[in-house]
């Protein structure tokens, strides 16, 4: 059987800059950065342009991705695309990333599969398993994982909206995942999942047990409520159960691939909220330097905070091959993740 590694990472996010200040001067929201900060460790984040979606953000990722595993496009055999805010209600942005990828047709088509993944904070680590599964199994032997995520188009940016809105932007993330003969790669992958808390982090927009789904205008125009049109949040059932889930998951990943806490050498948390992430790291005495983050620059980028990290710290150097890697997440649904890898 072969083993599955992470032959190459790439991110992106889009060039507009939003500090904490701009949402305060710009969007006239009744917030400041002290209250951000203070809560999240976040400082600013990105903002894509009108016009740009999650397909294209994750093009960008994609293409580093393939540069820096020293693929085409060509070569991969399958995609998986995790997000919680797709270009369409359907189809999924994977298809959209085929074909900006050149693979639908030319010179170059290869009608490779394309899965979207819908499990929003841990949409990358749901979708890593799939990834290790299917290389693993010999059924491909490269396959893309992306995080992508056009968040800023959907958040109420107006101070009724700041407890979500303030605490998101855009960016995506992406992974080569490969077949490899070598003793290294994806360990051990732990994932979970609690729909009892379905609504303490949702948005909703319609309610499909309804006809119309949305409520309609006299023409015809579909008429969404805020409540129903805004995400959702119960920000202190989520930051509880958060840290008490990333833990359980990390030690979990652990015990699965006979690892301890101690031999991990780096660890890539989500990036919701630094506070949680400085719990979970209390909680398993984890030294500061062992668990980098980026939140203060590009705040919660849902499925493509961990890609994206682990980009940065490759770039960086700090990232490097030979070491083992702890990823957690945790988000909406409410579900988790973990991961072991030997880089
Ligand atoms: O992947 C999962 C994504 N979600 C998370 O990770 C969220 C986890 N939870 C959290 O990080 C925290 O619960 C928050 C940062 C979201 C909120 O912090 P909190 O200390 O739990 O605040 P709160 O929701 O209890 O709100 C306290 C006050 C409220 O005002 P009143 O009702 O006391 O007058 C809010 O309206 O703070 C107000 N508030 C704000 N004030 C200024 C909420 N958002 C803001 C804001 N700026 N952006």
């Amino acid at each position: 059987m072969p083993n599955a590694y992470i032959s190459g990472t790439g991110s992106y996010v889009p060039p507009r800059v939003v500090t904490n200040e701009d949402l305060r001067t710009e969007f006239g929201i009744d917030t400041s950065h002290e209250w951000i900060h203070k809560r999240t460790g976040i400082e600013e984040r990105h903002f894509a342009a009108d016009g740009v979606g999650t397909a294209e953000l994750a093009e960008h990722a994609t293409r580093a991705a393939l540069e820096s595993a020293g693929l085409e496009a060509h070569e991969l055999d399958a995609i998986v695309l995790a997000t919680l805010s797709p270009d369409y209600h359907f189809p999924g942005s994977g298809v959209l990333l085929q074909h900006r990828l050149g693979l639908s047709e030319g010179d170059n088509v290869k009608f490779v599969p394309a899965l979207d993944v819908r499990n929003q904070c841990s949409g990358f680590l749901y979708s890593l398993s799939v990834a290790n599964g299917w290389v693993r199994s010999g059924m491909y032997k490269q396959v893309l994982v992306v995080g992508a995520e056009t968040h800023s188009h959907a958040l109420d940016l107006t101070t009724r909206g700041r407890t979500v809105s303030s605490l998101f932007g855009d960016g995506a993330g992406a992974v080569v995942v490969s077949a490899t003969e070598e003793d290294r790669g994806i360990r051990g992958i732990y994932l979970g999942s609690n729909g009892k808390f379905a609504d303490a982090l949702c948005q909703k927009i319609w309610d499909i047990s309804r006809f119309p789904y949305v409520p309609l205008d006299e023409d015809g125009g579909g008429l969404v409520a805020p409540d129903m049109l805004w995400a959702h949040m119960e920000g202190r059932t989520v930051f509880r159960n958060a840290v008490q889930a990333m833990t359980g998951a990390l030690m979990e990943a652990c015990k699965a691939c006979e690892t301890t806490i101690a031999d991990i050498d780096m660890f890539a948390f989500h990036q919701a909220n630094m506070r949680i992430n400085e719990y979970v790291a209390k909680m398993l005495e984890l030294p500061a330097e062992k668990v980098p983050h980026n939140i203060h620059k590009y705040g919660n980028t849902t499925a493509a905070t961990i890609p994206l990290l682990l980009d940065e710290t490759r770039r960086e150097g700090r990232l490097k091959d030979g070491m083992k890697v702890g990823l957690a997440a945790f988000g909406s649904g409410f579900t988790w993740g973990s991961a072991i890898i030997d880089w």
